[in-house]
């Protein structure tokens, strides 16, 4: 049976986890702590977060009702579910920022199609309860530092701001005014009425070439969040962050303010964006909560992978075992599995060739687990108390006292 529509399988060859958790390397190594949040919440955290007018909220939630008749939601993105955590556990009453990363599926019910699915893998970091430039840096370095740790060349940072309570109002009124002089279809023109912001990002021509004189929000920032977009820009030069205005960008979802960036590669097609975030401040109050402001990112997994073999990167391989134990003949399995428990419980990572095949077989299975070493065990080395140790890359192979394979392999492996 295959999987539901828009679903794909994890399987150690796709090289899933070292990719994943290679994204998030550089915010652990910054401090951000592991948060799990649910898998699914109630719809209304989703409905006032991300906002009503998004086509998230709008048309791609994957909604239920419970036994109780309870609305439920799988989590469309992981920024409402971990405020909220933060909110419920009160860690915003301690030590600020908080900082939190996460990874993990997501659910949108959207039309699949290549780097595009309906479960899909993203990993995230926010960092909660400071309104500091250089905390936005931080976080968008670290996204810019994720991508480059995997060797990923081609991902480029867009950048800009979209105001706040003081300057957006005013420009959403220019902008709509702007709008409403335009020839637009009725479609577009409802669309411009929920989110005006939403018509810049129109792809079709027709609409484009109208919106050539758009007022733009960059212009139109007050005095406050001007000055936070040049520090956050500063601070990036600082950290050789390569960043460029993007002062159209506009994001499915409705909690930005100030802050908001994209990570594109422009070897995916359509679905360029491997990644995105900016700056919440309104969002804690949306959903309940206190003021607190917030900043944070997601990446997708899944177009990162798409991205490293688009610029032909080998992705990250998860490691295999160290060692591998080839034992020929019912004695030597019999302890060949003692062996291979000692070597684990001596921090070694090994395994076995189980299910009696003949020495090539075994030989084929030892080269394909990625050890290093393989130790073939006949029944006579056995009596003799010794084991051959081959080297898998060499071939050389040298004989070692069994009681003392352990430490010798420790050695040549720490
Ligand atoms: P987002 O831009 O909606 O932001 O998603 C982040 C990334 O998830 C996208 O850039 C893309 O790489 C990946 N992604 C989104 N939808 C799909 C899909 N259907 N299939 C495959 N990949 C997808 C957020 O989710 C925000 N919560 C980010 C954030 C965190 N903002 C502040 N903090």
């Amino acid at each position: 049976m295959p999987a539901p529509k828009g679903t794909y399988d994890v399987l150690p060859a796709a090289g899933f986890l070292p990719v994943r958790d290679g994204l998030l390397a550089p915010a652990v190594r910054a401090g951000y702590g592991y948060a799990e949040a649910p898998v699914f919440e109630h719809t209304d955290l989703f409905a006032r977060g991300v906002g009503e007018s998004t086509d998230i909220v709008a048309k791609e939630m994957f909604t239920f009702s419970d036994r109780a008749d309870r609305s439920l939601t799988l989590r469309p993105e992981g920024t409402a579910g971990v405020l909220r955590a933060v909110l419920d556990a009160g860690l915003h009453k301690g030590q600020l920022p908080v900082k939190l990363r996460y990874a993990g599926p997501m659910f949108r019910a959207e039309r699949p199609q290549a780097g595009r699915y309906r479960q899909f893998q993203q990993v995230g970091i926010e960092a909660l309860g400071l309104d500091d430039p250089a905390l936005d840096a931080e976080v968008v370095a670290l996204g810019a530092q994720a991508f480059a740790g995997l060797g990923l060349t081609g991902v480029r940072l867009l950048l800009t701001s979209l105001g706040d309570p003081a300057c957006r109002p005013a420009y959403r009124e220019a902008l709509t005014a702007f709008l409403g002089g335009l020839d637009l279809d009725e479609d577009t023109r409802r669309r411009a009425q929920i989110n005006p912001l939403r018509v810049l990002d129109d792809k079709r021509p027709a609409v484009q070439a109208q919106l050539a004189d758009a007022p733009l929000m960059v212009d139109a920032l007050c005095d406050a969040c001007a000055a936070h977009l040049d520090a956050v820009r500063a601070s990036l030069d600082v950290l050789g962050v390569a960043h460029e205005p993007a002062p159209r960008l506009v994001r499915g979802l409705d909690y930005y303010m100030r802050t908001t960036f994209e990570f594109v590669h422009d070897g995916l097609g359509a679905q360029s964006a491997v990644g995105g975030g900016g700056r919440y401040d309104g969002l804690s109050e949306a959903i309940g909560g206190p003021p607190l402001p917030g900043i944070g990112w997601a990446l997708g997994v899944e177009r990162t992978q798409l991205a490293l073999q688009a610029e032909g990167v080998a992705p990250p391989v998860e490691p295999g075992v160290q060692v591998f134990v080839v034992p020929l003949g019912a004695a030597a399995k019999s302890s060949a599995v003692p062996l291979v428990h000692a070597l684990r419980a001596a921090g070694l990572s090994a395994d076995l060739a189980y299910g009696d095949r003949g020495m090539k077989g075994a030989m084929k299975a030892a080269d394909r687990s990625g050890a290093a070493y393989a130790v073939v065990l006949g029944d006579r080395d056995l009596a003799a108390g010794t084991a051959p140790l081959k080297d898998l890359r060499t071939g050389e192979q040298t004989p070692v006292a069994l009681d003392a394979l352990t430490t010798h392999l420790q050695e040549l492996l720490s």
